[in-house]
């Protein structure tokens, strides 16, 4: 008996059998959430007055939720609060032409979903959706210890204080300074010379109590495990797709 004559039945069993069991893991997806709004969530925070401003004079607000609706990748919000807002110097905001406030913005949008535990995991520097992380760009760093997350844009180093929402497409973070990129807050610099931050003796080993991140709280891990049985489908409809088509290359050449 030919070894084709046997393979043939098994292959198209088996490429049904995968194609059931992953059309059955896709059934018990949970219901669809109510559109997200990310103006409700920041107005619910309470001191995001002036982050929803701006995200509504941009159009930003609307953007984001229709690309929560639209996306699988999700997104990261940084929000200042309003006492960010107001610890900038006189006149930052004012200085800046429409379109750079629509970077500003999309500057503290992270076009993927990041629970507090991935930013370990990050590459420097990430990209925002302002554009270019190149460093005369956007460039925005994340560096972590444990559960506390700093943010350094190359102009100021802010500190990730808290998990405002998660689900598992958006996560929204308070952050203590407005996070103002190189782009449009970079002194211009001397044409030859890279400028080095002249270095200050650090003072080091003063704790911080108010910088605690008490971000994990709200962050479910469950986020992850829905991940990875995502990809599992997806990898699921390969292998399906892969017999298939071996199947069908048996057939054909028989
Ligand atoms: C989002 O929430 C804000 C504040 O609650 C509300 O004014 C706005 O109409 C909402 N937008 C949508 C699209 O539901
Ligand atoms: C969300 O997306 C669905 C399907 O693409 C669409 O029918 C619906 O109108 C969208 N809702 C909002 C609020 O954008
Ligand atoms: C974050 O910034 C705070 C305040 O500047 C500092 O004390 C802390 O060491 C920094 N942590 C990390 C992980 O960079
Ligand atoms: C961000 O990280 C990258 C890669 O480590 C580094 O080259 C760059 O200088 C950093 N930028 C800032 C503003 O810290
Ligand atoms: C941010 O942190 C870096 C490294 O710790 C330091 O060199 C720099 O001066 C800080 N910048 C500001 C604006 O505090």
């Amino acid at each position: 008996m030919e070894p084709q004559q046997i393979l043939l039945p098994f292959l198209l069993l088996l490429s049904f059998f995968i194609h059931f069991s992953t059309v059955s893991s896709q059934a018990p997806a949970p219901a669809p959430p109510g559109p997200t709004n990310i103006t409700a969530i920041l107005a619910k925070a309470g001191q995001f007055n002036t982050l929803i401003r701006l995200l509504q004079s941009t159009q930003l607000a609307n953007q984001i939720n229709t690309q929560l609706n639209n996306s699988n990748q999700g997104l990261t919000v940084f929000a200042p609060t309003d006492n960010a807002f107001s610890n900038l110097k006189a006149g930052t905001l004012n200085s800046l032409t429409d379109q750079e406030k629509v970077e500003l913005m999309q500057f503290h949008v992270v076009p993927t979903f990041l629970s507090i535990n991935q930013f370990q995991t990050v590459s420097n520097p990430l990209r925002t959706q302002a554009g270019s992380s190149d460093s005369g760009g956007f460039p925005l760093n994340v560096t972590t210890s444990g559960n506390q997350v700093n943010i350094t844009t190359g102009i100021v180093n802010a500190t990730v204080s808290n998990s405002i929402y998660s689900d598992n497409q958006l996560a929204v973070y308070q952050v203590d300074q407005v996070l103002l990129p190189l782009q449009l807050f970079g002194t211009p610099a001397p044409a030859a010379a890279p400028t080095p931050a002249p270095s200050k003796p650090k003072k080091s080993g003063k704790p911080t109590d108010d910088s605690v991140v008490d971000a994990d709280a709200k962050n479910p891990d469950s986020s992850d495990a829905i991940g990875s049985s995502m990809i599992q489908v997806a990898l699921m409809s390969k292998v399906s797709f892969a017999v298939s088509a071996v199947a069908f290359y048996v057939v054909t050449m028989r």
